[in-house]
């Protein structure tokens, strides 16, 4: 709370988030005219300052000429101070509005290019700078900023130790293919793709870690759940088999859906989010083995289940358009109000018509895929949402082929075909969120491995080392932060959950 002098006595300069504290008693706001409407004597000005809205009323009665004058010149956005006396009101945005006093206009916007009406997507991706101050915006960002203080309280709780990988690296972790290559000083580097093995060696001499950091993949996959820079979260454990590894992989998870739970109401209202679904994230996820996943995925039983989930969808469809002709038809002689509601109404429609319009093409695709799907092969985006729908938690799958899965991978000890690898898919259609294993501490075998794998025996010298000086079992994973928070926040694309997101085609702003 800092205390500003004015030349008529003192103001308390608030934050929204803290006005409940100062009812009845005058304030200064300082912020960003979020919108503003005018009527014959009074002039609502919404005013955001990064902690919140809060409404506030400019009476032409109650003000000074100038104040009144100044308020009608404001423009979306401008940067103002204003002065007020705080008032409870149980109606009003956040439960407080301000009854002005007085108005300074910091700066005046130009005219703001983001206005309430829809924009398309490639028009606030190209305004990314100032669609982070819209409200959906806002919220997904407070989000992902709660994620990242759990998932460090998470950690430092347990005593792990926060280390950092490099980020130009010379030797690729996950496989060769999808690297950014750089020139370093007339040699190649690459953008890390993981953090991981530089994990291992920080492991060996803190037991157990965990880095933060970016990591860059190069793949030219445009769907929702790729980005070329993303945020990954790897802790690594020295003497952790598989089971460790997943039974931290949910704890941490089930403590972070919490914590935004407990912690993110008022976001997450804003991005309509269910959260009755987030309350039912708790700990133990079903474990279910590759095998057994691509059991299910092949069973009778999942091609009924998708032949019942067809024929909902289809009702669904069918009684959701009815309502839509008997809305269009109500329309022309509706009174205003009336109008407003229908509209709103129609909107909730036709945007839950599109998903079911888009569940209707999948299912025959995704039947086709899970009948299909045969051991050996790698999951995809649709064979993860049909693993997942029964559940309101993630599911953790174990036990990958080693083929699909990287060098480092410790095999399973009764089945050399097998990996101790494990991916967490996240319910709801939002994928893998997490990927890890336990790792392979045999130098034979990891010297074999290597040399299958065609990597450069000489770039992974220090990483051999560490399987010569004392080499034990351990484990660790990946975990997605921007995947996590687009499951959290329900929003459908990663371009959403960052704030700047690099995407292939995408470098601007
Ligand atoms: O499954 P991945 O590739 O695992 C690793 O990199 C391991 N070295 C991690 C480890 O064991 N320490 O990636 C881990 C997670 C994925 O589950 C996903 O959430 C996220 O990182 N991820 C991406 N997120 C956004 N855009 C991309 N292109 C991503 N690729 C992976
Ligand atoms: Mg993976």
């Amino acid at each position: 709370m800092t205390k500003l002098i004015e030349p008529n006595g003192y103001y308390y300069m608030v934050y929204i988030n803290e006005i409940s504290k100062y009812a009845g008693e005058a304030a200064t706001l300082k912020g960003w005219v979020y919108n503003i409407r005018t009527s014959k004597k009074l002039i609502f000005i919404i005013v955001r300052d990064g902690t919140g809205l809060c409404q506030s009323i400019v009476a032409q009665d109650d003000v000074p000429e100038p104040v009144w004058e100044t308020a009608l010149s404001l423009q979306q956005e401008s940067a103002i101070e204003i002065t007020g006396i705080v008032q409870a009101d149980e109606r009003s945005l956040g439960g407080h509005e301000l009854h002005v006093s007085g108005l300074k206009v910091v700066s005046q916007a130009e005219e703001y290019p983001i206005t309430p009406k829809e924009h398309g997507i490639e028009f606030l991706m190209e305004h990314r700078h100032l669609w982070l101050r819209s409200r959906k915006q806002w919220a997904a960002m407070r989000v992902r900023n709660t994620i990242i203080y759990a998932i460090h309280r998470f950690f430092q709780e347990k005593s792990f130790i926060q280390m950092d990988a490099p980020i130009f690296t010379g030797n690729a972790a996950e496989g060769t293919t999808n690297l950014f290559e750089t020139d370093y000083f007339d040699r190649k580097a690459y953008l890390t793709q993981s953090g991981q093995l530089y994990g291992e060696a920080m492991a060996m001499a803190h037991g157990r870690i965990y880095t933060f950091g970016p990591t860059f993949r190069a793949e030219k996959s445009k769907t929702r759940r790729h980005l070329t820079e993303f945020w990954m979260i790897e802790p690594e454990m020295a003497y952790y088999d598989l089971n460790m590894n997943m039974d931290l992989a949910e704890e941490l998870v089930e403590f972070l859906v919490q914590e935004v739970v407990k912690l993110n109401r008022e976001e997450l209202e804003i991005l309509e989010r269910d959260v009755a679904k987030l309350e039912q994230v708790k700990a133990p996820f079903p474990r279910i083995s590759y095998t057994d996943a691509v059991a299910r995925l092949n069973s009778p039983a999942m091609q009924d289940r998708l032949d019942g989930m067809e024929r909902e969808r289809k009702a669904e469809a069918e009684s959701l358009r009815k309502e839509l002709a008997s809305l269009d038809a109500e329309f022309g002689q509706a009174k205003k109000g009336r109008k407003f509601q229908i509209d709103r109404r129609r909107g909730d429609i036709n945007a839950r018509l599109d998903q079911v319009e888009e569940d209707l093409r999948n299912i025959p695709v995704w039947k086709k895929s899970a009948l299909e799907k045969k051991w050996g092969e790698d999951f995809g985006g649709s064979d993860e949402t049909l693993l997942t729908m029964d559940d309101p938690t993630p599911v953790m799958v174990y036990g990958y082929p080693a083929e699909v899965k990287a060098f480092y991978m410790k095999r399973d000890s009764e089945n050399d075909k097998v990996a101790l690898g494990v991916d967490m898919i996240a319910p709801e259609g939002y994928g893998e969120i997490i990927g890890g294993g336990q790792r392979e501490d045999n130098l034979e075998i990891l010297l074999e491995r290597i040399r299958e794998h065609n990597l450069p025996q000489e770039q992974f010298r220090w990483y051999l080392d560490l399987r010569r000086y004392g080499s034990v079992p351990h484990s660790g994973f990946g975990l997605g932060l921007e995947r996590t928070v687009a499951w959290l926040c329900g929003l459908k694309h990663v371009r959403e959950t960052i704030p700047f997101p690099r995407m292939m085609g995408r470098l601007y702003p």
